[in-house]
């Protein structure tokens, strides 16, 4: 009988407990036995695992977080730790490992696959991207992001309502630690006045300017309200403080008008961002991703990574449209790792695509 670990790893993401619940029914459902690795890459190193049976997971579906619990666990980048962990998996008869999590998690799947360490033992892995900053490459999706979004445009929602009362400036900053598609997402979904992204790449004097000019032509218009959210993604480097300080500077310098007074305030949502029930959808990706996944791994596949709908053409090679779900793509892992570098690096063309798509939107839809 296949024995697989599931394991969760990095930053949670809403919608990890419905890939777990899948990956374990769908298990089972082929005859396979399925154990829980708890706290990620740490509990693998600690052999710190649990069964999992149609019971324990049944109704985790709607839970935020990951029942399975999360770390982050550096320590894998050494061939110590990753021994360490083979050789759990191998005292406890697993020789399938499927990983939920994001760019770092995916990576220490493939560290721990790799043929040259795992010797007469070979480990076959698969991944599941989950991400609420949407940074993995090669998939459409990542788990998570969509429950992130609605959690910011809801934030947003309510932020708006004190912002008009007072014709107030908010800056509002997203999580999104190296990309922004968060902050660009969710900007144009929650009707933001400026968004402010790294891809686009903009200096501290042109963010600032920005928003100036934005404050202002609000200040100008007559017959809409006198309030401006600009959304600002973590990964734009200047401390959101910091451009709040320089803004209020700026406006103070040009005020003089009456009704001109500089009402700037700050919020920063923080992980309030990555918590939360997970969205209908979220449910359904995590669920559909998990299927595929956990199918591939029964197979015998290995080192590949099941991707929602990738935005680029793929080779044969690269990755191919799933049998069991059209909607749903097995891509190889090394390959989208690559792909999440050069992402990341905003080397590739889906980075260069998101930069455009999103700077002509932000003129079409925002201010
Ligand atoms: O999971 C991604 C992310 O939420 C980033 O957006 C953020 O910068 C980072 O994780 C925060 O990590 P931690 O929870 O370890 O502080």
């Amino acid at each position: 009988m296949p024995r697989i670990a599931i394991l969760t790893s990095g930053g949670d993401a809403p919608g990890m407990n419905a890939a777990i619940r899948a990956a374990a029914l769908v298990a089972i459902s082929h005859g396979a036995d399925v154990v829980g690795v708890q706290r990620g890459y740490r509990g693998l190193v600690e052999a710190d695992f649990r069964p999992l049976t149609p019971d324990d997971v049944v109704s985790i579906l709607r839970d935020g977080g990951t029942v399975l619990g999360s770390s982050r666990c550096p320590e894998l980048l050494e061939r110590a730790a990753r021994d360490r962990a083979r050789a759990s998996l191998i005292a406890a008869g697993i020789d399938r490992l499927l990983v939920i999590g994001g760019n770092g998690s995916l990576t220490g799947a493939l560290a721990l696959s790799d043929a040259e360490e795992t010797g007469d033992h070979p480990l076959l892995v698969a991944g599941i991207p989950a991400s609420i900053d949407n940074d993995v490459g090669l998939t459409g999706l990542c788990i998570g992001v969509d429950t992130a979004m609605n959690t910011i445009v809801d934030a947003c929602d309510k932020i708006a309502d004190t912002a008009t009362s007072h014709g107030r400036t908010f800056l509002v900053e997203v999580m999104g630690r190296d990309c922004g598609y968060l902050a660009m997402t969710s900007a144009i979904a929650s009707g933001a006045d400026i968004v402010l992204f790294p891809e686009a790449d903009r200096t501290d004097e042109e963010l600032v300017e920005g928003i100036v000019r934005t404050v202002l032509s609000v200040r100008r218009r007559s017959g809409r309200a006198k309030r401006v959210i600009a959304i600002k993604s973590e990964g734009v480097r200047i401390p959101t403080d910091r451009l709040k300080q320089l803004v209020d500077e700026r406006l103070n310098a040009e005020s003089g008008e009456p009704g001109t007074e500089v009402e700037t305030r700050v919020t920063v949502l923080g992980h309030v961002v990555r918590g939360g029930r997970p969205s209908a959808f979220d449910r359904l990706l995590g669920s559909r991703l998990a299927n595929v996944a956990v199918r591939a791994l029964l197979e015998g596949r290995t080192r590949v990574m099941a991707a929602w709908m990738p935005p680029v053409e793929l080779p044969g090679e690269v990755g191919q449209r799933s049998k069991d779900d059209p909607y749903c793509w097995l891509v190889d892992l090394e390959a989208a790792l690559s792909e999440t570098d050069r992402l990341l690096n905003r080397q590739s063309q889906l980075a260069r695509w998101r930069a455009t798509v999103f700077d002509d939107l932000a003129d079409l839809f925002l201010l």
